[in-house]
């Protein structure tokens, strides 16, 4: 899982506090947002097994099977169980994180991709080659910038101050002047109750073999420590482990990235 926001962009948006003065209702974002891009004909239901992209009136369900997939995900949860929130119920921090997965989901539904299978039984978020959800327009939309007053002081550092500059930096260390041409897995997951049905692998090959058509590297950090042999299994290969640091334990991020796989008639070149 990864963030594509630069941090450069979000500092600007952390300077700007919660950003009250800007005139936009708290209730109108996301929600309000109108444009219908990527929507699907609601007229002829896609079979389950399917993969589909998912339209920007479908980013609570989508973020739901997220909020389950990553429900006790150790990243996912670094910036809720903090402890200055530890006054908070189980249902308040559940709240917040799936919050969280609606902010991802928007902004990927603006400016990247969001794939699903299974009725939501498992979705992807992709940042394709040179795009990222920096602007503010984006940040607006998606209601990322809400989080600025909607995480804790010491969810803020994390999020702001440690985790989006070590991913920012980790991605441009290990893919160098590629960094902008490659696909950028962001998260993916499968809801506890679709798992073993194949809907990961359908989601990752939907876009890998479109990577090994444009001959272009995949990006992914992994937050479990079970993934990697499954990221394996589909061309990734290790690269790194980086750590989050912040909490009582350090909290792992193994970093993987697949080359792309020459296609047939490219191999009749060589
Ligand atoms: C990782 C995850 C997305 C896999 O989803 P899934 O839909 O169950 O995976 P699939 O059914 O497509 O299986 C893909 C491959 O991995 C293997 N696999 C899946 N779960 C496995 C497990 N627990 N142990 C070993 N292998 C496993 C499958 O056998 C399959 O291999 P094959 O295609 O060669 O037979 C899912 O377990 C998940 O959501 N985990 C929690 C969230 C998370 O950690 N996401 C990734 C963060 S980067």
């Amino acid at each position: 899982m990864a963030k594509t926001i630069n941090p450069v962009a979000v500092s600007f948006v952390e300077s700007k506090g919660a950003m009250n003065h800007v005139n936009i209702k708290v209730n109108d974002v996301p929600t309000s947002f109108k444009v219908l891009k990527q929507k699907p004909d609601a007229a002829v239901p896609a079979p389950t097994d399917e993969i589909r992209i998912v339209g920007v009136e479908e980013y609570k369900e989508a973020a739901a099977c997220l909020a389950e997939a990553f429900a006790t995900d150790d990243v996912a949860r670094y910036f809720v169980d903090v402890p200055d929130r530890e006054h908070w119920s189980e249902e308040e921090k559940w709240a917040l994180h799936v919050e969280i997965l609606e902010y991802m989901v928007y902004a990927h539904i603006l400016k990247g991709l969001v794939t699903t299978i299974g009725d939501f039984g498992a979705v992807a978020l992709w940042m394709p080659p040179g795009k990222n959800m920096d602007d503010m327009f984006t940040i607006f939309r998606s209601g990322m910038w809400r989080l600025n007053y909607r995480l804790s002081a010491e969810g803020k550092r994390r999020f702001f101050n440690e985790f989006l500059p070590l991913l920012h930096d980790t991605k441009h260390a290990t893919l160098g002047e590629r960094d902008d041409d490659s696909w950028y897995l962001v998260y993916i997951g499968t809801k506890p109750s679709a798992r073993g049905k194949g809907h990961c692998r359908k989601l990752m090959e939907h876009v890998t073999n479109q990577a090994d058509r444009e001959g272009r590297a995949t990006y992914l950090e992994s937050s479990n420590e079970c993934n990697p042999p499954i990221y394996r299994k589909f061309g990734f290969e290790d690269k790194r482990t980086v750590h989050l640091q912040r909490g009582e334990k350090n909290v792992a991020l193994d970093i993987m990235v697949r080359e792309p796989v020459k296609q047939e008639q490219e191999k009749g070149k060589d």
